[in-house]
């Protein structure tokens, strides 16, 4: 399988461009799978397998707009994470600050480039104003997201973009406080190394107390991020 070992590389010009070719995001409208009470995970071991983009989604309220169970519900906590310059790190480190909180993995091959880069546009879009959110991306694949392979990913997304991993149970606890599903994919053949993980693709916007405004479904686009935050910045 042409399975990616490195993240992909955008073009030298354009470090913020989507780190996936635009008509990857075109073929997403493929069958819907009910596997997790947030929303869409990213079932990048089918896609291998089909050879087509396919991102499911919980039902039809899922999409390009914010969530109606916003305002917390218990969604998020504390969590100890080492971010990409090898430094400890936890909820504390951020408080004060409004965040966008990620989960995801860097080998993922289309579904976490996407919605970061919707993420880092709608931080850009709201100007000076989104100089004061914290773009964070959580790895769920700790095993090959080091903190030297997240401070190369990190590079090519957001400027200010923070990348955190752990150990295997620091990301669980983690993921479990965001309610974030996940689950590393065996790779049926071939390298151990070469495998896909299923993850929730959801957006947290958590504010300076550390508790949670709101979340995006995946899909939801810059401009709709940037129009909602700006709402409650
Ligand atoms: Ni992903």
């Amino acid at each position: 399988m042409a399975e990616p070992s490195e993240p992909k590389k955008p073009e030298d010009d354009a470090p913020r461009t989507p780190l996936v070719p635009p008509e990857a995001k075109k073929q997403t409208s493929g069958g819907r799978l009910t596997l997790w009470l947030l929303g869409i995970v990213c079932v990048a071991g089918l896609v291998a397998l089909i050879g087509k983009t396919y991102i499911p989604e919980l039902g039809k309220s899922g999409g390009s707009t914010a969530s109606r169970s916003d305002a917390g519900a218990g969604i998020g906590g504390p969590f100890t994470l080492v971010n990409q310059f090898g430094e400890t790190v936890t909820d504390q480190t951020y408080s004060g600050k409004y965040l966008l909180i990620y989960f995801g993995y860097t080998y993922c091959p289309d579904v976490c480039p996407t919605a970061l880069t919707e993420m880092a546009n709608a931080i850009d879009l709201l100007g000076t104003r989104g100089a004061s959110i914290q773009p964070i991306f959580i790895t769920v694949d700790p095993d090959r997201d080091t903190a030297e392979q997240l401070k190369t990913y990190a590079g090519y997304s957001h400027p200010g973009l923070v990348g955190l991993t752990g150990t295997p149970e620091q990301i669980d606890k983690a993921a479990k406080a965001y309610r974030v599903y996940y689950r590393k994919n065996e790779p049926s053949a071939g390298d151990a190394a070469d495998y896909m993980v299923d993850h929730t693709s959801i957006i947290y916007f958590v504010g300076p107390n550390g508790r949670l405004v709101t979340h995006f479904s995946h899909g939801t686009t810059a401009e709709k991020m940037a129009e909602r935050i700006g709402k409650l910045l």
